[in-house]
């Protein structure tokens, strides 16, 4: 029987089919170049390879976006007629509860497989971002670190295993942790832009702004090129200028990293959001740039798939004044939260009343803003994203106080920013802010 790169045994006898599968390994656990073309040139060799089907699904499951379910399902249907071990079945499975919403099972099921087989790196990283879609941080640093059991420094991906450990420790608030793994990833790797990503939300949690900026700024020569993530780092180095008021600076990173016209990537879509909405409670003036990111979600308006999504939907068509899209998209959030499902949970408890607030921000009802961003920031991690992401919470939570006249209520969240970021200039704008609206 053959081996994948990492020693796991696969049912293909082609050792042709295998070396792309290899390639396309090395191309999963850095997020670069076309690991799907690759895969196709594995099946072109074997269209029997059973494993090479599953990885298809499963980077394809990883996108969060319904757009792809019937190309999953093609996977899955020729995955299941084809060669297999016991492992690559389970790996169809995995995907397949994904696919099918049943994302907690899903997480769990490639976490069993890598809990079996530890050198099973692409079923640890898929693990790694089921926990991360759904909130469960304990996970998403315990699922990598079981599997550190299984590797030494100096093996075939050790770099990955180590930078997956530091996001994990990293949104478990271990940030010592978290930055000596992420640095050792990075220098084992330059171009492990996962990792690189780990020791950015450092900085970012840390407020520190300087050491931020240069971390990702100086490497971006080795993890941005061909990266299919690196509009996220560049995300985080615009999140840093915001931060450091270089208002200037976003904007061009908007404009040439961030955001891609056109891009079909749902997840740069919640970024594009994610970065505009926070420049909007700023007060700065990002002209028609929204117009462009709320044409991109038009089609996933009504996806019904995951809540994370929604609210970043709502987002871009409020900030692009497209009020009954965003009331379209607030419908659709009502009739899922009636259902039964991984989804239905997310958005009955976190998204639905996020978006609700959001649209009552927009809409100048500062008074039901605050209180449903107050009711449910503290539980936000259920329906998924990093505590940097979910900032926004946070962030529109403190101008609906300030706008709506709360301003003790403005003052604790100013206080509370402050304290966890004693060093950053935004927090001391907002906690400034937060006096000033006092005094007055
Ligand atoms: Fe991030």
């Amino acid at each position: 029987m053959l081996q994948d790169r990492y020693g796991n045994t696969v049912a293909t006898t082609s050792s042709a089919a295998l070396d792309k599968y290899n390639h396309a390994c090395e191309l999963i656990r850095l997020y670069r170049g076309d690991p799907i073309a690759v895969l196709d040139q594995a099946l072109a060799e074997d269209p029997d390879f059973g494993m090479a089907w599953a990885a298809r699904a499963g980077i394809l499951v990883q996108q969060m976006d319904k757009l792809y379910a019937e190309e999953v399902e093609k996977c899955l249907r020729a995955g299941a007629a084809s060669r297999t071990t016991e492992r690559e079945r389970a790996h169809l499975m995995a995907a397949k509860h994904w696919n099918e919403g049943r994302f907690h099972e899903a997480a769990l099921s490639y976490a069993r497989i890598a809990q079996e087989h530890p050198r099973d790196l692409v079923a640890v990283q898929a693990a790694h971002i089921g926990a991360f879609f759904l909130g469960r941080a304990p996970e998403l640093r315990d699922w990598p670190v079981q599997a550190l059991r299984a590797f030494s420094p100096g093996d075939d991906g050790y770099h990955a295993v180590l930078g997956m450990a530091a996001f994990g420790y990293e949104e478990n608030g271990d940030y010592g942790a978290a930055e000596e793994l992420g640095r050792e990833a990075v220098w084992l790797e330059p171009r492990d832009a996962w990792a690189v990503h780990a020791v950015a939300h450092v900085n970012e949690m840390r407020g520190d702004v300087d050491n931020g900026i240069a971390w990702l700024r100086d490497s971006a020569d080795r993890w941005a090129p061909e990266n299919a993530f690196a509009y996220h780092n560049w995300w985080h180095l615009a999140l840093l200028h915001l931060d450091a008021g270089n208002f200037q600076e976003v904007l061009a990173l908007y404009d040439e990293k961030v955001r891609r016209p056109d891009s079909p990537a749902m997840l740069e879509w919640i970024d594009a959001s994610a970065l505009l909405w926070r420049l909007k409670l700023e007060g700065i003036d990002v002209g028609k740039r929204w117009n462009d990111v709320a044409a991109s979600w038009e089609r996933a308006a009504e996806d019904q798939y995951y809540a994370f999504n929604d609210l970043h939907a709502v987002m871009a068509f409020l900030g692009a004044g497209k009020r009954r899209d965003a009331e379209r998209t607030l419908q659709c959030m009502r009739r899922i939260a009636q259902r039964n499902s991984d989804n239905a949970l997310m958005t009955r408890a976190v998204g639905l009343p996020l978006a609700e607030a959001f649209v009552a921000f927009d809409a100048g009802n500062y008074s039901e803003a605050v209180d449903k961003i107050a009711a449910t920031r503290g539980i936000g991690q259920r329906f998924g994203g990093s505590h940097a992401q979910r900032d926004v919470l946070s962030l529109t939570l403190f101008h609906a106080a300030i706008r709506g006249g709360q301003r003790q209520f403005a003052e604790a969240i100013a206080h509370e920013r402050l304290t966890q970021k004693p060093s950053s200039p935004w927090a001391s704008r907002l906690a400034r802010q937060a006096k000033f609206a006092s005094a007055a």
